[in-house]
């Protein structure tokens, strides 16, 4: 008979449920101060998991964040970490590990926007200044920090990794080449590296938003705009950041047990 609390026992020996199997993980989520990536740490926190808060310019907002979801017990960390600084995802999984012993989850959510190429004007007129920079920087550096995290993952037999692209990438959308191009890289990263990884626990996955509520798209989005991508989506409805946040939370969860190189979209039906 296992000595296991019986379903009579007392709730103070019961132990707490921990349907996602997060309890005491180690989670990295990048971009952790803004809209989705918010959403995402305040999720893996709610399951138990210590959350590395990364950010690039917002400390106070990662600390405040930080704080939030328990810094003070050793429940959460902020951590900086730049795409366009080639040694900070090195240091930002050092970071994590010195604290933590691993990243057993990392969630590549940061991204650098660029600027969105002027209707009526031309692919080719847009200059390498404004466009480079943008391929640059949502691509390698994200399959940099995959580098380093997946080696303590391997080490502990389990890990699960979360690449947010976006429906662009699959879709298409106009005067979104360079974003896009960097973006549908990361399903080629997902596609070929769950190959590589698969037999050491690690499932590689990637989430695809669709326009989504933030604040810097609720500040920014005219109301016409707004009107016309909510009638185009069959649910009625844009997806609001913690839409976002609970598909992820599976994907980097234990109750994703064989779920590798898939791409799922969060549009409401787009
Ligand atoms: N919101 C949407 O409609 C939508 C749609 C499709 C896909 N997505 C994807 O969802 C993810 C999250 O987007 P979001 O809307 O939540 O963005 P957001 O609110 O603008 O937040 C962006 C985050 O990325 C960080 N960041 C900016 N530049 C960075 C850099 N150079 N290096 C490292 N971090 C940097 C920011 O940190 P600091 O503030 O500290 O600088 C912030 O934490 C992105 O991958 C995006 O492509 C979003």
């Amino acid at each position: 008979m296992s000595g296991g609390p019986g379903p009579g026992a007392p709730a103070s020996v019961r132990p707490a449920p921990d349907p996602h199997g997060l309890r005491g993980k180690a989670v990295l989520v990048t971009g952790a101060t803004g809209g989705i990536g918010a959403a995402i740490a305040r999720r893996f926190s709610a399951e138990g998991a210590r959350v590395a808060v990364a950010f690039r310019s917002d400390r106070e907002a990662a600390e405040k964040l930080a704080a939030e979801l328990g810094a003070a017990e050793d429940r959460a960390l902020a951590v900086r970490y730049a795409l366009d600084e080639p040694g900070s995802p090195a240091r930002a999984v050092a970071e994590v590990e010195a604290r933590w012993g691993a990243v057993d989850v990392l969630v590549a959510n940061a991204v650098r926007w660029g600027v969105r190429r002027a209707p009526g004007s031309r692919f080719e007129d847009v200059p390498e200044d404004d466009w480079l920079p943008v391929v640059e920087a949502n691509l390698a550096p994200v399959i940099r920090t995959v580098q380093h995290s997946v080696r303590s993952m391997r080490r502990r037999g389990w890990g699960r990794i979360v690449l947010i692209s976006s429906h662009n990438a699959l879709g298409g959308n106009p005067g979104q080449e360079f974003y896009g191009s960097a973006k549908a890289g990361l399903h080629g990263l997902a596609r070929s590296l769950m190959w590589d990884v698969g037999q050491d626990g690690i499932l590689v996955n990637v989430v695809c938003p669709g326009l989504t509520t933030t604040e810097r798209v609720n500040s920014g989005l005219p109301e016409a705009v707004r009107a016309r991508e909510t009638a185009a989506t069959p649910t009625g409805r844009l997806s609001d950041p913690d839409d976002v946040a609970r598909a992820v939370l599976f994907l980097g969860s234990a109750a994703n047990g064989n779920i590798t190189g898939e791409s799922l979209t969060v549009t409401g039906g787009r």
